[in-house]
């Protein structure tokens, strides 16, 4: 089965001091939503940015704005990533007490939401959520860093979920994040993957528009 494969660039990668810019050019590379990542150093052991550069970001590009929160709790700022102009929220499990709750809470801002499992995170976490779900990103690395190898134990787990979000017969994108590269990509696509996160392996390259085709379609 031939599946629509989206490609997510991650800004972690990118120039910090130009971002405006960076989103404008993957957008004019054929990106088709813009993957931000929102660390706080206690959830993650790294800290990038909040709800402020979302919003300066939003002016810059109309691809939609993929959200990921790596921050604990997330519920107290939840409100303030969907004013900014998030379109998608992906929360980690881990990172409140009521999964469920925030989802819903997720939706009621008129946003997209997803469901983020880090490599020990089983795939029965997301399994009583699906109906509150837009997204489920499997992390193929530890969250925190860009630049990390590839965790190959997490293609079954693709391919469990492929399984699963077939049976709801809803629209669910099944994301993957971390370590995504043209030499990777291919067993993604094949395990059921359909958007794809890609850091370095874009940002990290001097042709954008080529890396992004090569990811999408792998040689
Ligand atoms: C890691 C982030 C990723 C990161 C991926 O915590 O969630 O989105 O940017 O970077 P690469 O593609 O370089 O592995
Ligand atoms: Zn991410």
């Amino acid at each position: 089965m031939t599946r629509n494969i989206l490609i997510a660039p991650s800004l972690l990668a990118a120039d910090f001091a130009r971002l405006g810019e960076e989103a404008r050019a993957v957008e004019n590379a054929g990106a088709d939503w813009l993957h931000l990542d929102v660390m706080d150093g206690h959830f993650v052991p790294n800290i990038t940015f909040g709800p402020l550069v979302v919003k300066a970001l939003r002016p810059h590009t109309r691809l939609p704005l993929d959200v990921h929160l790596m921050i604990g709790p997330c519920d107290p700022y939840l409100e303030a990533f969907a004013e900014a102009g998030a379109d998608h929220i992906a929360i980690h499990p881990e990172s409140g007490p009521h999964l469920h709750r925030s989802l819903q809470k997720i939706r009621s801002l008129g946003k997209k939401a997803g469901v983020v499992l880090n490599p020990a995170t089983p795939v029965e976490s997301v399994l009583w959520v699906l109906d509150l779900v837009d997204i489920i990103m499997v992390m193929t690395v530890n969250p925190g860093f860009g630049g990390q190898a590839f965790i190959a134990s997490q293609l079954p787990k693709v391919a469990q979920l492929r399984q699963a979000i077939d049976a709801t017969g809803r629209d669910i994108r099944l994301q993957i994040d971390g370590g995504v590269t043209p030499k990777t990509s291919r067993a993604l696509i094949e395990a059921g993957a359909d958007t794809l996160v890609a850091g370095s392996a874009v940002y990290g390259t001097p042709d954008y528009a080529a890396s992004i085709a090569a990811i999408r379609s792998p040689a």
